[in-house]
């Protein structure tokens, strides 16, 4: 899909929580096919230096080039930091997030980000002054055509309206743990759908484990000759939400990418919309 001229993968490798694994998983998710990588400039729960050691060991190797990448990181603001940050924290929010970017440039070895990402807004409420200086300047590295797109993770509704209305450069992409007992997120991705913006879904499978042993799922799974958990990557591919993986498991990437041969069909989609609400 073509987003502001970007082309975008449809399903999205998540590169949080392998430390020393994550250049090989890299390299090994790029071998498997995935083209769109998802990190951040968060030492605390990923490695984005060894992100970009696989990226361009494929990238070297003649595997792959950049211009069919689509790679995407994030600024995360010093509460969700530890101790190795990405900037100076006594600088202003606006070097900070200068500083944090050009760090994720070094990391990955490459001269502009596809999409960059607010990791999450300051409060659980509502947007502080922080928020808008962080965002302001995520809008000037856009300005630079440094990033490609901008978006917004972990928010609310109200947080992301807000946003919309009041941004000079509006998010075009949404990044959000997706719950199915939350109608799968419905509240943001209505106002996704309503707005161009492309709902990113994380936690597809973690957040809702219940569904892993659903009888109607299995059901689902066992006519379409699938595992349950490529009926949920596929069920959200139909209902809109660009998922993203975080397996570190060979058969599990192969599995993700097999989804696309496949469809369920009318009935199996409002049933899963619904099964999460029970
Ligand atoms: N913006 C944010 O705040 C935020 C927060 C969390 C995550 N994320 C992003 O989202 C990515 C994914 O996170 P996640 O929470 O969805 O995933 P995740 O926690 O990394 O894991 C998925 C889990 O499901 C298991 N699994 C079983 N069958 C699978 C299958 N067929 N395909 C994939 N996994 C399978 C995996 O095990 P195996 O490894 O054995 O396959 C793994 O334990 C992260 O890496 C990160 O990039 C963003």
């Amino acid at each position: 899909m073509l987003v502001d001229g970007v082309t975008v993968p449809h399903f999205l490798y998540g590169t949080a929580w392998k430390e020393n694994g994550t250049k090989s998983l890299v390299t090994l998710a790029l071998d498997q096919g995935f083209r769109g990588i998802d990190t951040a400039n968060q030492r605390k729960h990923y490695n984005e230096a060894a992100v970009g050691e696989g990226i361009r060991e494929m990238i070297n190797r003649g595997l792959i080039a950049r211009k069919d990448l689509f790679i995407q990181t994030k600024f995360t603001q010093l509460h969700g930091q530890d101790y190795r940050l990405p900037y100076d924290p006594h600088s202003s929010l606006s070097d900070q997030v200068e500083q944090s970017f050009v760090s994720s440039l070094e990391h990955l070895g490459i001269e502009f980000i596809d999409c960059y990402v607010l990791h999450g807004p300051s409060t659980r409420s509502g947007l502080e002054r922080d928020d808008w200086a962080i965002w302001s300047a995520m809008e000037n590295i856009y300005d630079s055509g440094r990033a490609l797109i901008l978006g917004v993770s972990n928010v609310t509704r109200e947080q992301l309206q807000s946003l919309c209305e009041d941004a000079r450069i509006r998010p075009r992409f949404v990044q959000n743990r997706c719950h199915a007992s939350q109608g799968w997120d419905y509240n943001i991705r209505s106002f996704c759908n309503a707005n161009e913006i492309i709902y990113q879904g994380f936690s597809l499978l973690t957040a809702n484990r219940n569904l892993l042993d659903h009888p109607e799922l299995k059901r689902i799974a066992h006519r379409c000759n699938m595992d349950v958990s490529q009926i949920i990557f596929r069920f959200a591919l139909d209902i809109g939400i660009m998922p993203i993986t975080g397996t570190s498991n060979i058969k599990h990437m192969q599995m993700d990418l097999d989804i696309f041969d496949f469809r369920l069909n009318v009935e199996d989609i409002e049933m899963i919309e619904e099964i999460g609400s029970h």
